[in-house]
């Protein structure tokens, strides 16, 4: 199922924060959007997931005009595509079972969701995701008590259990220490091929984006200034990306650099690869 923006455009006031722009991804790519900050990238996540609204333009998924949903097709829509957030946004006084759960809603009826009733099914669920993401042991703890790095696992577990077809993610790692930036963006490596679920990051390192993206898109002032492959990203992409003080400088890679510097060579893991807590079970 094809993924298509068209022309689209998001106004502040006076000032354009995305603009026109256009973009098809087929699905089950890895794309990593980058950009300096201010540069439209959460936006333009945000509006994909409908968080925002375009001022104009189309977003379309196969033939769903996404940006004309409403009522129950805009909340099937945004159970399709999950999103985390560099700040994590779980419960912190609920316990990780709960939160995962909590990915489930869109699924439910709403008084079982206020009777908080979670049935085995959805809690086996819940735990063959904290499994996948190797963090099981936290499940009765509360969210707030864990560390950055175990919070944003407990997030993407949360993503999981919505069995989406699309997740976004919006700078996953910028919170975190490079150990713990390597585990989530190996995690989101590992849904997007085993799964075969579209990946759209922010992230506002090139050395990541290039390390696990296939795609990458840059943008500047809102518009869309590269996209394409990570070799075809050379010095001079970079500075039209980042921009330079000095004309026709180049940037300096470091600057743009976090310190997962030994990210794992993408592995041909087959999408069917055995392992435990498939999205199978996720869906069970
Ligand atoms: N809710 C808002 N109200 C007004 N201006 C906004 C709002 N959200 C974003 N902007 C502006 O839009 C531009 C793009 O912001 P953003 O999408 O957050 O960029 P990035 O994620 O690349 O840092 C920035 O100039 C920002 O100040
Ligand atoms: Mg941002």
């Amino acid at each position: 199922m094809k993924f298509e923006l068209r022309n689209v455009t998001r106004r502040f006031g006076d000032h354009i924060a995305v603009n026109a722009v256009s973009v098809e991804i087929p699905q089950g790519q890895m794309v990593g959007v980058i950009g300096r900050s201010g540069a439209g990238k959460s936006t333009l996540l945000r509006m994909i997931n409908r968080l925002q609204e375009p001022s104009s333009g189309s977003i379309r998924f196969g033939d769903l005009e996404v940006s004309a949903l409403k009522g129950a097709g805009l909340r099937n829509w945004q159970r399709d595509c999950a999103m985390i957030f560099q700040q994590f946004n779980l419960v912190p006084r609920l316990d990780v079972m709960t939160n995962v759960m909590l990915g489930r809603l869109n699924h439910r009826s709403t008084i079982m969701s206020l009777l908080n009733i979670f049935s085995d099914d959805e809690r086996m669920a819940a735990i063959a995701a904290l499994e996948r993401l190797g963090i099981e042991q936290t499940a009765m703890q509360r969210a707030g008590t864990l560390s950055g790095g175990q919070q944003q696992r407990v997030a993407i577990a949360r993503a999981l259990m919505q069995a989406p077809k699309m997740l976004l993610a919006d700078e996953p790692i910028a919170s975190l220490d490079p150990l713990n930036a390597k585990i989530v963006m190996d995690a989101l490596r590992d849904i997007n091929e085993r799964e075969g679920i579209t990946v759209i990051t922010n992230l506002h390192t090139l050395d990541t984006a290039r390390a696990y993206c296939e795609r990458i898109i840059g943008m500047a002032g809102g518009r869309v200034v590269f996209d394409g492959t990570p070799s075809q990203l050379n010095a001079q992409a970079v500075s039209e990306i980042y921009g330079s003080d000095r004309d026709g400088a180049g940037i300096d890679e470091t600057m743009t650099s976090t310190s997962i510097n030994n990210p794992v060579a993408p592995v041909a893991a087959g999408k069917q690869s055995a392992g435990m807590g498939s999205l199978a079970s996720a869906r069970a």
